[in-house]
């Protein structure tokens, strides 16, 4: 039986790959070895060899990221060594192997100057030090593995395994400030497509196992900007905060964010795989999930 290993099993992303994978053709075929941070990091070059050389994957899945925006442009070494480093140590030992490398990046690689969803193949901009890492761990990827490679790039992720490194998603955050009781300011004109893990996990998997391989955007259907989200969590549960829109020149938060990145998910459909609900419909199912709304 051929083995695949998924780094960041823990994560939100990570944590629903792994659920999921049981029920997967793929899974009927290649064995799951979930790796926490404790099994692997990363940016030593050394354990990325050691521990992978141990396991003999065909493939890597790696949801290892640094994505404490603000904090990537305070630490962008930090950033690079987790972002960019990291994917090259990966991708460099996946070459040894014969393995191939799905990746993720994200929908901040690009420069969010127009109103148009953005392609797979539309040039990058990024705009902050996570999203240059970003950028930079994608390119590493394509240079080490020209043609073993599985890019996917998504936007605003929430799981119900909450981001372990951001301290909780966006949902997790509203709920927590509105049970708080503080006022929410919440940035208004920076419109993406909110994905749910669980959504992002079962489509990635059908990618797996239609042997899709280049870059890929994954994101639930649709748009909206934070406030907009916020106000749909607040208005399932039934919940009245002190809620404001506020503007990210108003927020003031130290990374900029691109004001539109939407992507079309165009190269999932034309591989036959269909695209991911409305966003509206993910929220709703990742709140009953989580035991916050009724069936
Ligand atoms: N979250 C978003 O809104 C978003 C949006 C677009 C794209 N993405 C991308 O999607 C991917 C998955 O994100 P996610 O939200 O699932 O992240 P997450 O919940 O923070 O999970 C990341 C996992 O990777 C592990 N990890 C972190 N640094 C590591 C290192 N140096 N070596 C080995 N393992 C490490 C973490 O373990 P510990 O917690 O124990 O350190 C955790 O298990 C990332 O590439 C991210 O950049 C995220």
């Amino acid at each position: 039986m051929a083995r695949v290993a998924l780094i960041g099993s823990n994560g939100q992303l990570g944590t629903d790959i792994a659920r999921l994978w049981p029920s997967t053709a793929q899974s009927e075929r290649d064995e799951l070895i979930a790796l926490t941070h404790a099994d692997i990091e990363v940016t030593d070059p050394d354990q990325v060899r050691s521990v992978l050389s141990g396991v003999q994957p065909s493939l890597v899945i790696n949801t290892a990221a640094f994505h404490r925006v603000d904090d990537c442009e305070l630490q962008p070494v930090e950033a690079f060594r987790v972002n960019a480093l990291g994917v090259r140590n990966l991708a460099d030992t996946c070459r040894r192997l014969g393995a191939t490398l799905m990746h993720f990046s994200t929908d901040y690689v690009f420069d969010g100057e127009r109103k148009k969803p953005f392609r797979e193949e539309d040039p990058v901009g990024p705009r902050s030090a996570y999203a240059i890492s970003k950028v930079a761990g994608e390119y590493f990827l394509r240079y080490a593995l020209p043609r073993d490679h599985i890019l996917i790039r998504s936007s605003g992720l929430y799981g119900v395994a909450g981001a372990s490194g951001k301290g909780g998603n966006f949902p997790e955050t509203m709920l927590r400030l509105a049970r708080e009781g503080q006022p929410i300011r919440v940035v208004s004109d920076q419109i993406s497509s909110p994905t749910y893990t669980l959504d992002l996990a079962a489509a990635l998997l059908q990618l797996i196992d239609r042997g899709g391989r280049g870059t890929f955007h994954i994101s639930n259907a649709g748009q909206c900007s934070w406030f907009e989200f916020a106000s749909q969590i607040f208005s399932l549960l039934g919940l009245k905060p002190d809620l404001t829109p506020v503007t990210a020149a108003e927020f003031g938060a130290p990374a900029q964010r691109p004001a539109y990145s939407v992507l079309e998910n165009r190269r999932l459909a034309e591989l036959g795989i269909s695209p991911l609900r409305p966003w509206r419909e993910a929220l709703a199912d990742y709140l009953r999930l989580k035991g916050q709304l009724g069936a």
